[in-house]
């Protein structure tokens, strides 16, 4: 089955027909909420709320090894998400949405792996291409059928937030080769990978990264709103196309 997990600004899909809520416990702990049952024009989909279905969790305090873990044990085996960023490459302006395929991690104290060797052997992932390409091409695909257009590819930053950047960490990380930076990439691409969950993500860009065109002196926080409402409208659309082109 499909899950959706939705970031800021997408705590639920407009279309989706509830069927049921399921609370559930993990060996990691409570995942950010209940996860949602439903159909869209009878294809089945499981959704969570990352950051809990009242906005109340930041970025490095959510237990991504319990939502992903939640998923899989309810029957996830894809796993597609939304997710809010800062547009460093200069295409990458508000309101550009984007599939990237590749990810540079600078986070750090989260719990990052569920092989933390204390009851299992090392072990280690390939993690080459983070993105699964089938994931990357269904919502690709899903785009077009929307009616809707977004980058192929791009370098996914994921920082440690809460806070924004710095101009000079904007820089540093254009240096390193990114095209955007968000705070929730990381570490959930590499733990479901680790769970063997194709994984793919629609980024969608709400602000120029600090330093660059309008956050030049500041990120101008008050109008994320503004560009985050009619992107994510968009991003519903795609993802209620990506659930009905989901085959098992
Ligand atoms: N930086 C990091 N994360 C973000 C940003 C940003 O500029 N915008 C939205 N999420």
């Amino acid at each position: 089955m499909l899950a959706i997990i939705g970031g800021t600004g997408l705590t639920q899909l407009a279309n989706l027909k509830i069927t049921h809520r399921q609370v559930m416990r993990t060996p990691y702990g409570e995942p950010s909420g209940p996860i949602t049952f439903g159909t869209i024009n009878q294809h089945e989909v499981m959704f969570i709320a990352r950051h809990g279905y009242g906005h109340t969790i930041p970025p490095h305090e959510v237990n991504y090894r319990a939502n992903l873990w939640a998923l899989r044990d309810q029957g996830a085996q894809r796993v597609i998400t939304a997710t809010s960023v800062g547009g460093i490459r200069s295409d990458l302006t508000p309101g550009t949405l984007a599939v990237p395929d590749q990810i540079i991690d600078y986070t750090h104290g989260r719990e990052f792996t569920y092989f933390d060797g204390k009851d299992s052997p090392v072990t280690h992932i390939d993690f080459t291409k983070p993105y699964s390409e089938k994931m990357r091409q269904q919502i690709l695909t899903a785009v077009k059928l929307a009616g809707e257009v977004c980058i192929d590819g791009g370098v996914h930053a994921v920082a440690q937030g809460p806070r924004l950047e710095t101009a000079a960490e904007v820089n540093r990380l254009e240096r390193d080769g990114a095209d955007m930076v968000g705070m929730t990439g990381m570490p959930e691409a590499s733990l479901a990978k680790e769970l063997g969950l194709l994984y793919g993500t629609i980024a969608v860009v709400v602000n120029y990264a600090a330093g660059r065109g309008s956050s030049r002196d500041a990120v101008a926080l008050e109008t994320l709103g503004a560009v985050m409402k009619p992107a994510m409208a968009r991003v519903r659309n795609i993802l209620e196309q990506v659930v009905e082109q989901d085959v098992d």
